[in-house]
């Protein structure tokens, strides 16, 4: 049972829905955020920081919530917020995140427009295991893609979010298979 984070537009929580997985609930620390939208099927839920004391209060609310919907598995497509230990203790070695590039290469928030004026000639998608760091913890699949003359960040991305709209569901049906 699947339970995706969003902030943004919701094209990779699009192709784990496409893809036919169990994605039971879905959860934003933006109430606007589009991608909520895309899941009107399934239980969803916005965990805004300014309704909580602090951070840790907004994610045991959203894991506690996440738990109740039937959560086991919790995927970041496009969360942009740091998670803290108040929510990943609650799901331990059960957390994943979509970021696009070659991790450890480029983490952040910015890696799209970071690696254009870095000039880097190869660019990718990386899944990987959510630890307390910064798009750190292991690595469980990587693709690259490359770099070309006159990429925008909105034609690299696309580029990118192409590979990670395919490896995304592919990892998660693994572990789920586990
Ligand atoms: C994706 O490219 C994802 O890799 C990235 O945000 C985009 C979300 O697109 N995530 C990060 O940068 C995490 N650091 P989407 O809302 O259309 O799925």
């Amino acid at each position: 049972m699947i339970g995706v984070l969003v902030s943004g537009g919701g094209t990779n929580l699009q192709a784990l829905l496409d893809a036919g997985l169990p994605v039971v609930a879905v959860a934003s620390n933006r109430a606007d955020a589009p991608a909520l939208a895309r899941a009107a099927h399934v239980p969803r839920a916005a965990f805004e920081l300014a309704t909580y004391p602090d951070r840790a209060a907004r994610d045991a609310a959203m894991a506690d919530w996440l738990r109740e919907q039937g959560v086991e598995l919790v995927v970041l497509a496009g969360y942009m917020h740091i998670l803290t230990p108040a929510f990943l203790e609650r799901f331990p070695n059960a957390v994943v995140n979509v970021h696009p590039s070659l991790l450890p290469d480029f983490p952040g928030a910015h890696a799209v427009e970071e690696q254009l004026a870095a000039g880097v000639a190869e660019s990718g998608a990386t899944v990987h295991l959510v630890d307390e760091g910064v798009d750190s913890g292991p690595v469980l699949a990587q693709e690259r893609v490359p770099v070309l003359p006159g990429d925008t960040r909105e034609t690299l991305h696309e580029r990118i979010k192409a590979v990670e709209h395919r490896l995304l569901p592919e990892v998660v049906r693994e572990l789920c298979a586990r």
